[in-house]
């Protein structure tokens, strides 16, 4: 029986709110008019039961472990498709023909460089600063000098923007590290793909010669693909957040990194990777941190374990556990901290209190062993999840202002402050 409508009682009225079904047959209470009609709202801190929108980009099925863009399932794209067509696919809704790959690839590789200008931006910034913060800055500056592809609204500005950004984050990125580490800045090379040009950027020098190893050029297009885009996550409900006041691509993309950033979210590749060490430097008694995992009265979690949607595993952390293992072996490293996370891994998922709540490891558990092995200092760590999540962000951006409907973000709340009293004069307080 397809389910029509959802009853309300309220104070002995009923009220019928109509119910939305998902492609994909999820059902949804459609409560736009809850407030107009009734005089209530809902209240749902965390958005747990809360949709934002309804979206064609990103299927996600947190039961059954399903990660599908644009229809597309994540291990299929993960394995035939390179970052710029999974790019395409966000943003554009298809996988590109032959000759629509050429014209965006192409495009995209002419816009890589960055105004002389904004090198001097990393000159007043200090060497310890987190890449993160210079990204969302650089990002937001990057509006004062395209002031011709701000508006949201006109195709070719937007077309103009979109491949800016696109073309320009990497390079962004690389010349933060660069300047965190006190060496020139390395300038794309168009020549190259669009992963082999982060690592060069990345780890190349002008003293000498430089190649990129062919299988970390596509570990890290897998890396990328994995971390593009994710239905309305954290950063990616921010970016929606504030374009939906009508901000530019470049802004509204330098609060999606700033959301990104924070360890519950894209920060804990780094967190994980930190947790590892210690644990490591700890001696490796994972019985210990499994507990104080556990325990709550100690603050401390598993990062890296545990997420929103996905109840029973996270496909990317499937897909990247083998990922890494492939990394270390074709580079002949052995990283410790691989076999503590594999064997924290086997550990957790044995436990009561993991199944209980039903956490698993997700994109973070593994991610940044690969970034460790392909040599990103952990502050980077985060900013590649950005470099990969830049083409969902931006599709979202689209998505939305292609909508007629859409309106500003503007969520309602219960007051719970004080009621209604007179100002008392200093003197007298
Ligand atoms: C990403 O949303 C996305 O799609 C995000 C992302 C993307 O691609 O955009 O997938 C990327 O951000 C992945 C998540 C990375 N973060 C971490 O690994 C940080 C560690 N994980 C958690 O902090 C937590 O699991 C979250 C933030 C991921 C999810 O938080 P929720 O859904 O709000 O769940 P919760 O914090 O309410 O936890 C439910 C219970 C709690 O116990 P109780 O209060 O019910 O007793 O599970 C416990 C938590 O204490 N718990 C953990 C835990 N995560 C949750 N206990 C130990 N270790 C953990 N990692």
């Amino acid at each position: 029986m397809s389910v029509k409508s959802a009853k309300l009682t309220l104070e002995g009225i009923e009220y019928d709110f109509p119910i939305v079904r998902g492609s994909e047959g999820e059902l949804g209470i459609d409560i736009r008019k809850l407030r107009d009609r009734t005089g209530m709202i809902t209240l749902d801190e965390g958005f747990g039961s809360t949709g934002s929108a309804k979206s064609a980009i990103t299927y996600i099925d947190g039961e059954q472990g399903i990660l599908r863009y644009r229809g597309y399932p994540i291990e299929e794209l993960c394995g035939k498709a390179s970052f710029m067509e999974v790019a395409y696919l966000l943003i554009y809704g298809e996988l590109p023909n032959e000759q629509q790959y050429e014209q965006f690839g192409g495009s995209v590789r002419r816009h890589t460089m960055i105004m002389e200008d904004i090198k001097r931006y990393y000159d007043v910034w200090p060497r310890h600063a987190h890449p993160m913060a210079l990204l969302s800055s650089v990002v937001s500056a990057l509006s004062t000098y395209y002031e011709d592809s701000l508006d949201p609204f006109d195709p070719h500005q937007v077309q103009v923007s979109i491949h800016r950004l696109l073309a320009k984050l990497p390079t962004i990125a690389a010349f933060s590290y660069k300047k965190s580490i006190g060496q020139p800045k390395i300038y794309p090379l168009n020549k190259l793909s669009y992963p082999a040009n982060i690592l060069h950027m990345m780890f190349a020098v002008p003293a000498e010669d430089y190649g990129v190893d062919p299988d970390v050029e596509r570990a890290m297009d897998k890396l990328l693909i994995i971390h593009g885009d994710h239905e309305q996550n954290c950063s990616t409900a921010t970016v929606r957040m504030v374009g939906s006041s009508q901000a530019n691509l470049f802004a509204t993309v330098a609060a999606g990194v700033l959301a990104l950033w924070g360890p519950l979210h894209g920060g804990a590749n780094q967190a994980v990777i930190e947790m590892l060490e210690a644990i490591h430097t700890d001696g490796g008694d994972l019985r210990k941190w499994v507990d104080k995992a556990k325990d709550k009265d100690d603050p401390f979690r598993l990062m890296g374990f545990g997420h929103r949607v996905y109840k029973n595993f996270d496909p990317r952390s499937t897909i990247l556990r083998e990922a890494s293992r492939g990394v270390l072996d074709k580079l002949g490293k052995h990283d410790p901290l691989l076999d503590i996370a594999i064997k924290l891994e086997e550990i957790a998922l044995k436990e009561d209190y993991f199944l209980e709540k039903r956490l698993y490891p997700n994109v973070d558990f593994y991610s940044g062993l690969i970034l460790r092995a392909m040599g990103f200092p952990l502050k980077m760590f985060p900013v590649v999840f950005a470099l990969g999540r830049l083409p969902g962000w931006i599709a979202h951006w689209k998505e939305m202002n292609d909508d007629p409907n859409t309106r500003i973000a503007r969520p309602r709340q219960i007051y719970v402050g004080h009621n209604e009293r007179k100002y008392v004069p200093i003197q007298e307080r």
